[in-house]
């Protein structure tokens, strides 16, 4: 035998050497769930070791965040049902919840960066992420509100926007309202390709934000479905975005490598609520290991092309020391 491989796996020096894929904090974007009140952290009961914070103690949280190198963050807010309505006006109220959070955290800490969550559903009182008449989904009435939402998050201090909405020619709407008010400078981390998954559950628990009727299939890509991928991918690309996002990751790492092989835009990848759950049950069943799952999950994500990923285990990595 002239090639033996496994002479390059022999030792944990040799194994390190060739390493070809590594996770580092800097690739790593946590998200955190926002509470209206004070000295709130409630855990969302599917997600075990991810809480809701009201701002004084989300603004702890990122601290301690900070302090282990954990820099990135993505907020998503659970909104009383007395702010939800057809049109979500809540998302853009100067005073509302959100907005407060994001200003709050870029006042304490400027160095951190923010990214905010563009869609209508925490704050509908249908549950959508557009606007719903008769039963559907409106596209471009919703551009309307989710460009108005964009703004008031960038005027509020938002590094980076993300539409996770789906809806057609967001991206360029958003980008055109953003320039044209002065925000050239905040990114747009688009929702590309983000599939009509059952691994949202633990998520609309968390936020309370569960469509009232029907489901998301008219906006949100069917799991089938891979060249489609492509067709968001360029168009969110034509319309100006600085990273393209693929959703849920750990299903879809081959929507993953083939958004990357199509693009030179940083690819990013969401390791979902449902994702972390599913690690968490099997471990606290003892059924798996947890740093050896967790660690093999985001390495497979990197490997398959995310530059970076947003993964609720962002913070226990860090703090257990698992990179
Ligand atoms: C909503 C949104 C969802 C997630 C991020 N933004 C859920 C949905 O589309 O219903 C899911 C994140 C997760 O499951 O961790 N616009």
């Amino acid at each position: 035998m002239l090639q033996r491989p496994r002479r390059n796996r022999k030792s944990e020096v040799i194994r390190q050497m060739v390493q070809e894929t590594h996770v580092s904090a800097a690739n790593l974007i946590f998200p955190l769930f926002i509470v209206d009140g004070e000295n709130q952290k409630t855990e969302v009961a599917s997600m075990p070791g991810i809480f809701r914070y009201s701002i004084d103690n989300l603004l702890r949280e990122v601290d301690s965040c900070l302090n282990l190198g954990l820099k990135s963050f993505d907020l998503f807010p659970n909104i009383h049902d007395d702010f939800k309505d057809k049109y979500a006006t809540e998302s853009y109220r100067e005073e509302s919840l959100y907005l407060r959070a994001i200003r709050a955290v870029k006042k304490e800490f400027p160095e951190a960066c923010v990214v905010t969550d563009v869609a209508m559903d925490p704050y509908s009182s249908d549950g959508h992420d557009g606007i719903v008449e008769n039963g559907e989904i409106l596209n471009d009435e919703t551009l309307e509100v989710l460009g108005k939402m964009a703004l008031a998050h960038a005027r509020s201090g938002a590094d980076i926007i993300a539409p996770s909405d789906m809806m057609d020619g967001r991206v360029g709407y958003i980008r055109k309202t953003l320039d044209d008010a002065g925000f050239s400078h905040v990114s747009i981390m688009s929702y590309s390709a983000k599939y009509a998954s059952a691994f949202y559950g633990p998520f609309r628990d968390a936020l309370n934000s569960a469509p009232k009727f029907g489901d998301k299939k008219t906006y949100q890509m069917n799991p089938a479905n891979q060249r489609e991928a492509l067709i968001e991918a360029n168009l969110d690309e034509l319309e100006g975005a600085d990273f393209l996002m693929v959703k849920p990751a750990l299903a879809y790492l081959d929507v993953i490598k083939l958004i990357k092989d199509n693009t030179e835009l940083p690819v990013a990848a969401y390791n979902v609520s449902g994702e972390y759950a599913m690690i968490k049950a099997a471990v606290q069943n003892g059924w798996l290991n947890e740093q050896r799952a967790t660690m093999e999950v985001l390495t497979s994500i990197r490997r398959a092309g995310a530059t970076a990923i947003l993964t609720y285990h962002a913070k226990e990595v860090l703090l257990n020391k698992w990179l």
